[in-house]
């Protein structure tokens, strides 16, 4: 391994906090989202014109980065919010779209706060009075009806209303940010209950969106709702580059963190669908998928090392009634780890470079060194040129660290 683990340091500049600042990339938080910094970092080691993907979409960065150096991107992701998301960042915004939001936001906004629109119903997101009062809610349902009246459900302007109005109803919430999930604040009088300036968060949130929206980037992106176990289903070109950060081996669910905005635009309508996308998802385990986890069982098809079998084992007798659950966690996360590099190969052009940013974990004590199987999976699937790079430690834990994870496809052998 390259990198010598005591020098790591936390290096904020290398998280999802770098990106608030830096227009697009800034719309809207997601914790486990990556720096863009890494990205161009690595973007920039290579040439120009390549085309470029991202299997784990999340918040787009990658092909945000990729398209603003000029590059192609393509993107894919399994849950449908972030793959709207992603689009409207990587969108091309005209000087007369620009100037449409702005005048439907104008408008949306007087329509809501008169409440002079019918308001949508409330989402039916569990127990919604811990996130937002009553009167928050009330001028959330009535800006949400203005904005659908105004600008429709989809296009240039509803997709910019729409993000301005996802950083509204975050910043107008009990959300807390403190933790590395989503939490509460102690009390839910926020922000709007404070204000009494209404309409004022909007206002300053579409003007941020818009002062994004001008900077179009030069090459173009394409975002596709896709399972990355099945690439070539979903992708017809074939790439030069890979950069990308998978989910961790770490219980994070990213349903769970992205519901506020999901049950607002409609994207969950209840707890059990909610579960369901994220039992499709690598490394889901919300709700329905705890109780599926502990019936798993490995279908064989895909390759994992050996050796992982031992970390398995110690998870599972260690001394936690949880200790099964979670060492079937571990060996589902990485089978489906080894049946997305699997169909990885599909879509490499022979030289391809990738790279997975990817954090280790530890379940009751015992490491899972997450950079390490991906290693292992990449030799068994003949890449070449693997290095393993330690850039950053991620909290207090010296053990817990952050790859990048590199190799070489040389091409499929010929038969
Ligand atoms: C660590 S996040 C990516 C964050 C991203 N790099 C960013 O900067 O926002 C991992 C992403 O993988 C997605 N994902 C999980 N399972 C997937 C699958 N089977 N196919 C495609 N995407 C999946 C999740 O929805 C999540 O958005």
């Amino acid at each position: 391994m390259d990198g010598t683990r005591n020098e790591l340091k936390q290096r904020a500049d290398y998280t999802h906090k770098f990106n608030i600042k830096t227009g697009r990339h800034g719309w809207l938080r997601l914790t486990p989202a990556y720096s863009v910094k890494v990205v161009e970092e690595i973007v920039e080691s290579y040439g120009s014109g390549l085309s470029i993907l991202d299997p784990f979409c999340g918040t787009g960065t990658t092909a945000l980065s990729a398209a603003y150096h000029g590059h192609q991107a393509a993107t894919t992701d399994i849950n449908p919010f972030l793959v709207w998301l992603a689009n409207a960042k990587t969108t091309n915004y005209s000087d007369a779209d620009i100037l449409e939001a702005e005048q439907a936001g104008r408008i949306a906004l007087d329509l809501a706060v008169r409440e002079e629109v019918e308001p949508v119903a409330e989402p039916p997101i569990h127990k919604i009075e811990r996130w937002w009062s009553e009167r928050v809610r009330r001028f959330l349902c009535h800006l949400k009806a203005a904005i659908a009246d105004t600008a429709g459900h989809s296009g240039p302007t509803a997709d910019l209303l729409n993000m301005a109005f996802c950083r509204t109803l975050i910043k107008l919430s009990a959300a807390a940010f403190n933790h590395q999930s989503m939490s509460f604040k102690d009390s839910v009088q926020c922000a709007f209950d404070l204000n009494p300036e209404a309409g004022s968060v909007f206002q300053d949130d579409l003007a941020f969106v818009l002062s994004g929206a001008r900077e179009n980037p030069l090459g173009d992106a394409c975002v596709v709702l896709g399972d990355a176990r099945s690439l070539q289903s979903h992708l017809d070109d074939e790439f030069d580059v890979v950069v990308t950060s998978p989910p961790y081996a770490n219980r994070m669910s990213y349903i769970r963190e992205l519901r506020p905005y999901m049950y607002w635009l409609g994207y969950l309508a209840n707890g059990r669908d909610a579960a369901e996308l994220d039992w499709t998802a690598i490394g889901g385990t919300w709700g329905v998928a705890t109780s599926r986890l502990s019936d798993w069982q490995s279908s064989g098809n895909h390759w994992t090392p050996r050796d992982l079998e031992r970390t398995l084992e110690s998870i599972s007798s260690s001394d936690n009634k949880n200790g099964a659950l979670l060492s079937n966690y571990v060996a589902k996360y990485c089978e489906d780890m080894s049946a997305h590099f699997c169909s990885l190969t599909d879509v490499l052009r022979p030289g391809a470079r990738i790279h997975y940013i990817v954090g280790n974990s530890t379940f009751y004590g015992v490491l899972v060194s997450t950079e390490q199987v991906y290693a292992n999976i990449l030799k068994e699937y003949g890449f070449t040129d693997i290095h393993v790079r330690a850039i950053r430690k991620r909290n207090s834990k010296k053990e817990l660290i952050e790859f990048d994870v590199s190799a070489t496809w040389p091409g499929k052998p010929r038969q």
